[in-house]
């Protein structure tokens, strides 16, 4: 397994390019299934999850053309005749539950295994389930395995218990292809949901109201093929803004609207960063050490639970203490025992970590548990003294692209250390 070697302690300065957005090119590579035409998608990330969506779309019988390295796909789902989601794919990466919606929209069945918790959290997709029934799919769950089938989709009013990103995506997917109006009320309203309803609308989809929380949907009986540029990165450019304040740097990133990442900077600001924002870039000076600021994660617009791991360890370097609260997955607290080996001193109370800021951290060997605690953890070796080295970097390959490369572009030391040089 490969690691990450970092030597701690150089302030990150310097521009880098938003790569494309993980969490809106996996559902958007997943509606291609809504049409037997060609759909065409660039600024797909080069990520294993990517990779991994496309093996289960290929499985499905998707014809994929890709070069990730040049960041595009194209797919065309004519010949689809297997409807069914393996356990071993599911498993792997729980974004494979959203082919439920489309497969069920357009052919009339689906089996998808079920995903199971993973190690944030339980992450039940119960929410999927009711909406596809509220528009009149029959399900059955046996083995393991959601089944799911339906003559003919009709829309409905369906109301979310909580405005869940995954559930809006599915039942937004199914809805472009039902007969008549659907009103998705209590809607997530994360950039990604736009990013989504944007390319459906590119495919021929009727919806009005998405990053509102009540998107409606007027069913077509088929969409057709599409070009689509998939949004920026919000978490990953906010990521790399994080990095440059822990290490007091000044970082600019491009090609993301700033509205994207609103509710991270206003936090920034209030510990004390300068930050500019563009009309498709974001930058972030640290004017002084980071002072305390509290956090609670919430839905969008309000601070995002995939930023709180990378926010707790520009904490853990910031003047003072603060609460870091935890209110969307109920185990998001991993990277907490990695960062206290740096010298952190963070405490967990419930859903909320007591963060007393140190003013300086030192380098140690540390493991990663998920995909945003490996970002948090390699934070805390920029900023730590000397020598930090991150096991299991896998899990960072699911979501950043050329993290290490973007890193020492910005003047950090950093090296992947390969599996067979370690
Ligand atoms: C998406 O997950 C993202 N994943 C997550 O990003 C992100 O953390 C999350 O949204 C919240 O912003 C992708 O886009 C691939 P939810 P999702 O449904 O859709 C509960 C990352 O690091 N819930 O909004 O699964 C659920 O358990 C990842 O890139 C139900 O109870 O999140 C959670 O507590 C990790 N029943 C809350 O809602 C359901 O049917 C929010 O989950 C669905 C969700």
């Amino acid at each position: 397994m490969d690691r990450i070697k970092i030597m701690g302690g150089k302030s990150l300065r310097g521009s880098i390019q938003a790569s494309g957005s993980k969490n809106a090119a996996l559902p958007i590579l997943v509606a291609s299934l809504l049409t037997e035409e060609k759909c065409f998608f660039d600024r797909v990330p080069n990520l294993q999850d990517i990779r991994t969506i496309i093996k289960l779309l290929s499985h499905l019988g998707v014809k994929v053309t890709s070069n990730l390295q040049e960041n595009w796909a194209e797919l065309c789902a004519k010949d689809v005749q297997n409807f069914e989601a393996p356990y071993d794919l599911v498993r792997t990466m729980r974004a494979s539950v959203w082919v439920l919606g489309p497969l069920v929209a357009r052919f009339g069945q689906a089996k998808v295994s079920l995903p199971g918790g993973c190690a944030i959290g339980a992450r039940p997709i119960n929410f999927h389930l009711m909406g596809l029934e509220k528009l009149g799919a029959q399900i059955q769950l046996e083995n393991g395995y959601v089944i799911a089938s339906a003559k003919k989709l009709r829309g409905n009013r369906i109301a979310f218990e909580f405005p869940s990103v995954g559930a809006t995506e599915n039942i937004m997917m199914a809805a472009v292809l039902a007969e008549g109006e659907s009103i998705l009320e209590n809607c997530a309203k994360e950039p990604e949901v736009i990013d989504l309803a944007q390319a459906l609308r590119a495919m021929g989809a009727h919806i009005e109201g998405e990053g509102t929380e009540v998107i409606r949907i007027q069913g077509r009986p088929q969409l057709k093929g599409c070009r689509y540029s998939i949004m920026g990165d919000r978490i990953e450019a906010s990521t790399f803004l994080a990095a440059a304040f822990a290490t007091g740097g000044c970082v600019r990133v491009e090609g993301l609207p700033s509205f994207a990442v609103e509710s991270v900077l206003a936090k920034f600001e209030e510990a004390g960063a300068a930050v500019v924002r563009g009309a498709r870039f974001v930058e972030l000076e640290a004017k002084a050490r980071p002072k305390s600021t509290d956090v609670t994660t919430l839905p969008f617009p309000g601070f995002p639970t995939d930023m709180q791991a990378q926010f707790m360890a520009v904490m853990a370097v910031a003047e003072g203490t603060s609460l870091i609260t935890e209110t969307i997955f109920e185990n998001r607290f991993m990277h907490v025992p990695e960062l206290d080996r740096l010298g952190a001193d963070i405490t967990v109370k419930g859903n909320t970590a007591v963060v007393r800021g140190k003013e300086s951290l030192k380098g140690a060997p540390l493991m990663a548990t998920d995909l945003r605690a490996s970002a948090s953890l390699i934070l805390g070796g920029l900023c730590a003294q000397g020598e930090t080295i991150v096991n299991r970097i896998y899990h960072l390959d699911r979501g950043y692209e050329k993290m290490e490369e973007k890193l020492r572009l910005l003047g950090a030391d950093i090296v992947r250390l390969r599996q067979e040089e370690v």
